[in-house]
């Protein structure tokens, strides 16, 4: 089975996010006594935690579908014209990386979203006017890995706006366990454990980790599989002890080296790594700054002593 059959269908399967689970329970039940669509809802947070997870799960609750695309697939007005036209009442718009919608693509959502209208545009010039069509009453899930880079307006006619976080070890062991008992992978004492500490607060990480677990147990023939292989097999694709992958370690190894542990702003990181600033602030910081290795000051980011530590340097000499 692929990463789709791990998914939990129910919100009752879906382990962790408590605080976003009770929240939408009551949104979805509310919803559901008055027959309405469920409010827009609109998901942030680091990826790998579980927003299109979470948005088929609503659609499994409500009884309806869930249509999924990404802002880069929106491209032409026509693409999101023929998704909203095609909706049927109270179904899910799932919008992946809703922060790079283009801007013609925002503007027709705005009244799609606000009174469920298609505001079009026929003809070209002096002789253009606007026709209006109803759309049924559906509800559009945004998710983003950055809340801040949405514009104003679009974030403001989201009724509900939820931040999922990392999760927590014992959260992520049970999921490490459920998955395997889905993948029928016999872990043994401590190895689901092993796999929680090391795939950075987050299930797809852990579910990946797993795999890989799995083939280097295959390959040594070991039916069962313990915390000790799960560290070797981990070790083996540079995955460290608090889950630090290798461009985690690029990232702190430059700072060290290049800036003295920092502060070093963003954008000269990113170029030094050969990375967008984006992508490094949105995917590598986060996990950093929860374990506290990384810290953002106003002069730049930081590497702390627990950060120094970690990568095995002495601590930086009192000025
Ligand atoms: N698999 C991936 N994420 C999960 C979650 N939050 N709950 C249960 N299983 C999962």
């Amino acid at each position: 089975p692929r990463e789709d059959s791990l998914r939990p269908k129910r919100l009752a399967d879906y382990i962790g996010q408590s605080e976003l689970k009770q929240v939408l329970a009551i949104a979805v039940e509310a919803t559901r006594a008055r027959q309405e669509a469920l409010d827009h809802v609109l998901l942030y947070g680091p990826p790998g935690l579980g927003k299109t997870t979470m948005a088929l799960v609503l659609a499994e609750e409500l009884g309806v579908r869930c249509r999924i695309t990404s802002a880069p697939a929106l491209e032409r007005p026509r693409d999101i014209v023929g998704l909203l036209v095609n909706l049927q009442p109270h179904e899910l718009l799932f919008i992946d990386e809703i922060h790079r919608l283009n801007r013609v693509a925002e503007e027709i959502l705005y009244p799609a979203m606000e009174d469920y209208r298609l505001d079009l545009t026929v003809g070209k010039g002096t002789t253009a006017r606007t026709r209006s069509l109803d759309l049924p009453p559906f509800t559009l899930v945004g998710a983003t890995t950055r809340a801040g880079s949405l514009s104003s307006p679009l974030r403001d006619r989201f009724g509900l706006i939820q931040r999922l976080e990392f999760y927590g070890l014992d959260e992520l062991q049970q999921i490490v366990e459920r998955a395997a008992g889905l993948l029928q992978i016999k872990l043994e004492g401590g190895a689901a454990l092993e796999v929680a500490r090391r795939c950075r607060g987050t299930p797809r990480i852990a579910n990946r980790l797993l795999r890989r677990v799995r083939d280097v147990a295959s390959v040594r023939g070991h039916g069962r599989i313990g915390a000790p292989l799960v560290a070797e097999a981990l070790s083996l694709h540079r995955v460290d002890d608090r889950g630090l992958d290798a461009s985690d370690r690029r990232l702190l190894t430059l700072m060290l080296e290049g800036y003295g542990g920092g502060p070093v702003g963003l954008d000269t990181l990113a170029a030094g790594l050969g990375e967008d600033s984006a992508t490094l602030e949105a995917v590598v910081e986060p996990y950093l700054l929860q374990l506290g290795f990384l810290q953002r000051t106003p002069r730049g980011r930081l590497v702390t002593p627990a950060g120094r530590n970690h990568l095995g340097w002495p601590a930086k000499a009192a000025a």
